[in-house]
């Protein structure tokens, strides 16, 4: 590990706060209802090969925990707060995030369903990375789900931060629009970056693009956010939170990715500091 990974295993980084630890010990730590946006990918129970991480349990423990967690996650957000929640089945376990969220139901209201497109074919071409899917049986599984939860269903979003430009011009005038963005609508494509080796990926399993993070933290839309990611693994969320000028607070129970995740954040706030002049 590099020189950034000392014995302790809390720091601050510029205005982020990274922690080792259970997440299940941590959130109760902050302050309840002062969270703006979660943005988090937890272990999918699909026997990825963590470090610490044993993912492969019981599903009903799986679930059990995970509910644990949403609790621990529902007291810190404030009421008008957001959680957006990455996860995805398998073809082995295809249940299993619909479970999940049926189970959270008493907990959240389910605002928005946004299908994260990883890869896609349009008529006869194909963009982003397939991963081979063998046999017969199976499709390839080319979408993740966002599960956007919000304690009222009432949240206001801003949703031409990610919006993107209207195809027909027309299409501005006619319908009275003062800036030439619509929403982008619940299918994000974000594919991942093409890497030929696992420290590009920071050897870790299974990351998210930083480009997720900021899309939610952008749409939630406050300035000066609280972000906190209670699985942040390389740090992913809190590199977002950097980068858009927002507060992160990021959890993880191994100190090798708590170190990782350190290093990109420093390596995120040079790059912010170039681009600003600072
Ligand atoms: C899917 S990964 C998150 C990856 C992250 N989104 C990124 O881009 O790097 C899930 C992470 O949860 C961590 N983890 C598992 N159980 C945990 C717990 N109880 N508390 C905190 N972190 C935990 C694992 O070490 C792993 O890094």
């Amino acid at each position: 590990m590099d020189q950034l990974a000392t014995a302790d295993l809390t720091f601050t980084e510029h205005r982020h706060r990274l922690i080792c630890g259970d997440c299940l010990t941590v959130l109760p730590t902050i302050d309840a209802g002062s969270v703006d946006v979660v943005v988090t990918s937890p272990p999918y129970n699909l026997g990825m090969t963590y470090r610490d991480y044993n993912d492969r349990r019981k599903e009903d423990e799986y679930l059990d925990w995970l509910t644990r967690v949403a609790h621990a996650v529902r007291r810190v957000m404030k009421a008008e707060g957001s959680f957006f929640l990455n996860i995805s089945g398998s073809s082995s376990a295809p249940w299993l995030p619909f479970e999940l969220i049926v189970r959270l139901r008493p907990l959240f209201v389910l605002q928005n369903h946004i299908a994260w497109i990883k890869s896609i074919a349009t008529r006869d071409d194909a963009v982003g990375h397939y991963k081979p899917v063998g046999g017969r049986r199976f499709l390839h599984h080319n979408h993740e789900h966002i599960f956007h939860l919000t304690l009222t269903g009432d949240v206001k979003l801003d949703r031409l931060a990610i919006g993107v430009p209207f195809k027909d011009k027309s299409n501005i005038a006619r319908r009275g629009h003062v800036r030439d963005l619509r929403c982008r609508g619940n299918t994000w494509f974000i594919p991942y970056d093409t890497v030929q080796s696992k420290a590009a990926k920071f050897h870790h399993p299974s990351t998210f693009p930083v480009a997720l993070p900021r899309w939610c933290i952008r749409l939630h839309g406050h300035d000066n956010a609280v972000v906190v990611d209670p699985f942040m693994g390389t740090g992913t969320t809190l590199v977002a939170a950097e980068l858009e000028g927002a507060r992160g607070i990021g959890i993880d129970m191994d100190p090798a990715y708590v170190a990782i995740a350190r290093r990109r954040l420093v390596e995120a706030g040079h790059v912010q500091h170039k681009l600003s002049g600072v």
